[in-house]
């Protein structure tokens, strides 16, 4: 389809269909308000911060795809539009972030992100080995843009990839994040209530067990501050040392899906595993 056609697709959906379908439950029922929380989602923070207005003309085609699919995922009643009203206010202040305390476990520290955890991230999403289940290593820009979207996760949900710390170097990042965009697998097409785990790091911290390590104490401070114990984890089906990762945490393979956001090609079929309470209690 189209550029124009997928553009006027958008404007039907939050123009009319959204607040043609508003529920009494719903806690929005105005274009605009459609509007906001679908924007702010696929842009990960106020919209306005990134594209001018009118949206619909501005905002880059694969993020109103992004933003289409959570609309069409509310409107089949696949997706809270309290969650993400709620998500959509946090990032805009209109709630106050509640306090997400940093975790410490020897020289192992869990934290939010901070300014001077930008240029060792970037270096590592420049390193083609570490990017090699990707479809390229990041520049920059979009190495800097990514370290806002995955601080912006603690601001909407409590929760997220925690920025890693070792004996006082950053190393990468591990934790937990909403799925947002609908995956074709059992809870992955229900955005916003499946959580996934995932982890990035430098090379040079490899093979010393900091993944699976700070995916753990990002398990129990998952459950125990916000009450999520059930997560999944994905990747390309290739990638080895992640797959092991999910293995040594005690995650179930549950077979594999074709990742909508990847082209066709090696990258694309990721196999999936879950965990879910009855799983950690075993695997502790
Ligand atoms: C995925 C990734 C985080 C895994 O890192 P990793 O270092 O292999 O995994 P762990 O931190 O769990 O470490 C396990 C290794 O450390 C070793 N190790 C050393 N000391 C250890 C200890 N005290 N405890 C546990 N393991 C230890 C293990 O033997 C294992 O080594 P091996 O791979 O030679 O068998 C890393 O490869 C990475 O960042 N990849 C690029 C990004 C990526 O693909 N992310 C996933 C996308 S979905």
């Amino acid at each position: 389809m189209s550029a124009a056609a997928r553009r006027a697709h958008w404007r039907d959906l939050v123009e009319r269909r959204l607040p043609e379908a508003a529920r009494p439950d719903w806690p929005v029922r105005l274009d605009h308000c459609f509007g906001r929380i679908l924007l702010d989602h696929a842009c990960g923070g106020p919209w306005r911060d990134q594209v001018r207005p009118p949206a619909h003309a501005t905002l880059p085609l694969d993020q109103l795809e992004t933003a289409i699919a959570l609309g069409e995922a509310v409107l089949a009643g696949h997706a809270d539009l309290a969650l993400l009203n709620r998500r959509s206010l946090a990032w805009r202040g209109k709630i106050p972030p509640a306090p997400v305390p940093a975790i410490r476990d020897g020289g192992l520290i869990l934290s939010r992100w901070r300014p001077e955890d930008a240029a060792p991230f970037a270096a590592l999403n420049a390193d083609p080995a570490v990017m090699a289940h990707f479809a390229r290593p990041r520049t920059g820009a979009e190495s800097a843009a990514e370290a806002g979207l995955l601080d912006r996760r603690f601001v909407a949900d409590g929760f997220g990839p925690w920025a890693l710390e070792h004996d006082g170097r950053f190393v990468g990042f591990a934790g937990a994040m909403r799925i947002l965009r609908p995956l074709p697998f059992p809870g992955g097409d229900r955005p916003g209530s499946t959580v996934e785990l995932a982890w990035r790091l430098a090379r040079e911290a490899w093979g010393r067990g900091l993944a699976t390590r700070a995916a753990r104490l990002a398990l129990a401070d998952l459950a125990g501050r916000c009450g999520i114990r059930a997560v999944v984890a994905f990747t390309a089906v290739g990638n080895v040392r992640s797959r092991a990762v999910m293995e040594r945490l005690g995650m179930a393979p549950s077979g594999t899906f074709p990742h909508p956001a990847v082209p066709e090609g090696p990258l694309r079929e990721h196999v999936l595993y879950r965990l879910d309470g009855a799983d950690r209690e075993e695997a502790a």
